[in-house]
């Protein structure tokens, strides 16, 4: 049996969980700082790094207890180090590190992308390999996992990352930060062919959203007040599910996979759920919702799998490697 602590503080979710053999969550804080960004209409780095200076020793305190663990039962202190934004990295790091040493229990490093594959090992038997659609705030990759820790990315965005088209229409129709949750709802209400939004056409397992982008805004542009909000969600994300699911399935056939997961915030909209578990041939898993966007069950998870021991001097990283 192996027990990890996990903690993650990439962007704007300070979070910390404890996680037996990859698999079963004992615990999982989660404190968002949507309410503090919000004002701002997305993440300010400056802030977000302050406020989890002020609030990870209490959320890794509350999984501790919540898992009714001792610092003795651990088997390793997992922290996120990348990719995110670096100033946010720092602080989970920091206290992570500090943990480290002063309980004296191993220090793993997680990559960020990889824990939100793993969040699909939580409460279920998935085993590699499989065809992964990772679909978050800052990337959209069809990723083909070999082994846990062993994935060769096959396509990715050209320019915007799903997450990132979803947060800039959710502003251009005036529906606030964070985007996907309040686009996904009301395209649940709307039309989706009340526009025809383009795909956005790109060889290969790639993907390019932002001429999607510039097309709901040239739209929104000349479209009288009050706009069409629901039928205008519901044909972007229309367009948007479209092409993930087409780019997915053509990976999965071309390869023979026998299973798709997905994986990321975007993982949690029920558009692209839905659908993709309607066309695919194969069993398609998704994480619970609240496991799709941020969270540290996933870093607890990726600790068991895939994670790296590395010394108190391991540094955090901004961009994919
Ligand atoms: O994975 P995540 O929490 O953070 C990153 O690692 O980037 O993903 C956040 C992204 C945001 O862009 C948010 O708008 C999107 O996930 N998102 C959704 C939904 N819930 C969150 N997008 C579409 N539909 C949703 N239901
Ligand atoms: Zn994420």
């Amino acid at each position: 049996m192996a027990i990890y602590l996990g903690v993650e503080t990439s962007c704007d979710e300070t979070a910390a969980a404890v996680v037996e053999n990859g698999r079963r969550i004992l615990s999982s804080i989660v404190l968002s700082q949507i309410d503090v960004h919000q004002e701002f209409g997305g993440v300010v780095p400056e802030v977000a790094a302050r406020k989890h200076l002020e609030t990870i020793n209490f959320v890794i305190e509350d999984a501790m207890k919540a898992a009714s663990i001792s610092p003795r039962q651990l088997d390793g202190i997992a922290c996120t180090v990348g990719p995110g934004l670096v100033g946010t990295l720092l602080i989970g790091l920091s206290a992570a590190k500090a943990l480290s040493w002063a309980w004296g229990r191993p220090l793993l490093a997680v990559d960020h992308l990889l824990a939100h594959v793993c969040a699909n090992y939580l409460d279920s038997d998935l085993e590699p390999p499989f065809v992964a659609l990772l679909v978050s705030g800052g990337h959209t990759q069809i990723i083909h996992f070999r082994s846990y820790s062993d994935g060769e990315i096959l396509g990715q965005t050209r320019d915007d990352a799903a997450g990132e088209a979803y947060d800039k229409v959710a502003r251009l129709l005036g529906l606030g930060y964070p985007g996907g949750p309040a686009i996904d709802r009301l395209a649940a209400q709307g039309d989706a062919k009340a526009f025809k939004f383009p795909e956005g056409v790109v060889p290969g397992y790639d993907f390019s959203f932002s001429g999607l982008k510039t097309a709901v805004k040239r739209t929104v542009e000349k479209l009288e007040p009050p706009l069409p909000t629901a039928d205008l969600a519901a044909s972007f994300q229309d367009a948007v599910v479209r092409v993930l699911i087409k780019k997915t399935l053509q990976v999965q056939r071309d390869l023979g996979a026998n299973r798709i997961v997905l994986a990321g915030g975007v993982a949690a909209n029920q558009g692209l759920r839905t659908r993709l578990k309607e066309l695919s041939p194969v069993p398609v898993y998704t994480p619970k919702l609240v496991l799709c966007t941020d969270n540290a069950a996933m870093v607890g998870a990726a600790a068991h799998f895939c994670g790296r021991a590395v010394s108190l001097d391991v540094g955090v990283y901004s961009r994919q490697r």
